[in-house]
Order: structure tokens, then C-alpha cells, then sequence
């Protein structure tokens, strides 16, 4: 897993680090955002993102989970749903996430650090941290939405089991326009079903 583009090779080697270290807590975690910036740089490429754009949305997306190394393990690795006072706490990984990559001051860094913090926005202004709505949300955060909900949905949790690509697709529909952005949804429905990614059928 390299960055393609050598603009942010200084951000990307700095996160990476941290992200092995976060591995060695929950390697869970590590593995699925492998997955989602896979996903994410394919929806990235689909909406003819920059070259710019896609080297901020891959470093993102591999490192929007990286503020759970700020989350009790007591939280992070509970085999069980969370209580709402839990909830509250693992919430604030996207802000922790931001905080890490913002106090770098590597270049690109402003513009990941934004998109890990809004990656949990929804596209009618009740997510978090920032209660964002539409496009006052970034692209970037719009994308590793749709790529984390499919993938979370697709992959075995300590409280779920995994749901099969028929089971996780009516979900998405439904959460469209709500949590994610229609116009995004539709270019990720058509690729979805050539991606590498796509989850089991059974
Ligand atoms: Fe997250």
C-alpha cells in the first residue's frame, strides 16, 4: 500500500506509522481501511477526481479510523453494541483522527485532517462531529462514507455478522440521501459490482 503521488509521501509515511501501531490494537481496523481506500479511489477515479484530489482522498481514506488509537480498549474492542455513554466516546474518533493529521503541517495535511473529521457527516446534517450537510461536506468525507458503511457491512464485527452484497445494497438505498450523497451512490451502485471489493454473495 504506497502513495501514488510523492507530493505526500512525508504524510503518508507519518500516518502509516501510527496506523501500525493502531494495528496492533484492533487489527480489524487495519484491514478494513485497506479495503476502504481501495474503494474510495475507485469512486475517486469514477467522479474524475484530480490527481490532487485522489492523493488527499487515498491518505484519508487508509487513515480515517486512525483517531480509535485515542479509544479505550475497553470500547474499541467490545465484543458487544455499545452503550450510549460508550458511543459518545467512540464518536470522537473523527476528531481525534483530525487532530492527529492536522498537527503535522505536512502538505495536504489541512485537507485530510478535514476529510477523516467529516467522515462520519451525513448528507442531511445529522451526523458528527460537525452536523455538516450536502456539500458544505467534502467530497473526499462523502466518498469514504459510502466505501466504510458497505465495508463494514460486509466484513464479520465482534457484534455482527457479515451481510452479503444482496443484503448490504437495499441498506445503502435506504440510507441514500439521508447518510449518503444520491448522486455519489449511483456512480458506486455501477462500479460496485465490477470492484475487486464487492462483498460475498452468500
Ligand atoms: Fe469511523
Amino acid at each position: 500500500m504506497e502513495p501514488e503521488d510523492p507530493v505526500y509521501v512525508a504524510l503518508y509515511s507519518y500516518t502509516r506509522a501510527l496506523s501500525v501501531a493502531l494495528g496492533y490494537r484492533d487489527t480489524l481496523t487495519q484491514l478494513h481501511s485497506e479495503r476502504v481506500r481501495g474503494l474510495s479511489e475507485t469512486i475517486g477515479m469514477a467522479c474524475g477526481l484530480s490527481r490532487q484530489e485522489l492523493g488527499i482522498l487515498k491518505i484519508a481514506a487508509s487513515f480515517h479510523d486512525i483517531g480509535k488509537i485515542g479509544i479505550p480498549d475497553c470500547i474499541l474492542l467490545k465484543p458487544a453494541q455499545f452503550d450510549p455513554p460508550e458511543w459518545e466516546i467512540m464518536k470522537q474518533h473523527s476528531e481525534i483522527g483530525w487532530e492527529i493529521m492536522s498537527v503535522t503541517h505536512l502538505e495536504g495535511a489541512r485537507q485530510a485532517a478535514l476529510a477523516i473529521r467529516h467522515h462520519h457527516e451525513h448528507y442531511d446534517g445529522r451526523g458528527y462531529p460537525d452536523q455538516l450537510a450536502g456539500e458544505a461536506i467534502s467530497i473526499a468525507s462523502r466518498i469514504i462514507s459510502i466505501a466504510d458503511s458497505y465495508d463494514a457491512m460486509a466484513q464479520t464485527r465482534s457484534y455482527h455478522r457479515s451481510k452479503t452484497h444482496a443484503q448490504i445494497m437495499p441498506i445503502l438505498h435506504q440510507e441514500t440521501g439521508e447518510k449518503h450523497d444520491p448522486h455519489l451512490m449511483r456512480i458506486f451502485c455501477e462500479l460496485i459490482e465490477t470492484s475487486e471489493f464487492k462483498a460475498a454473495k452468500l
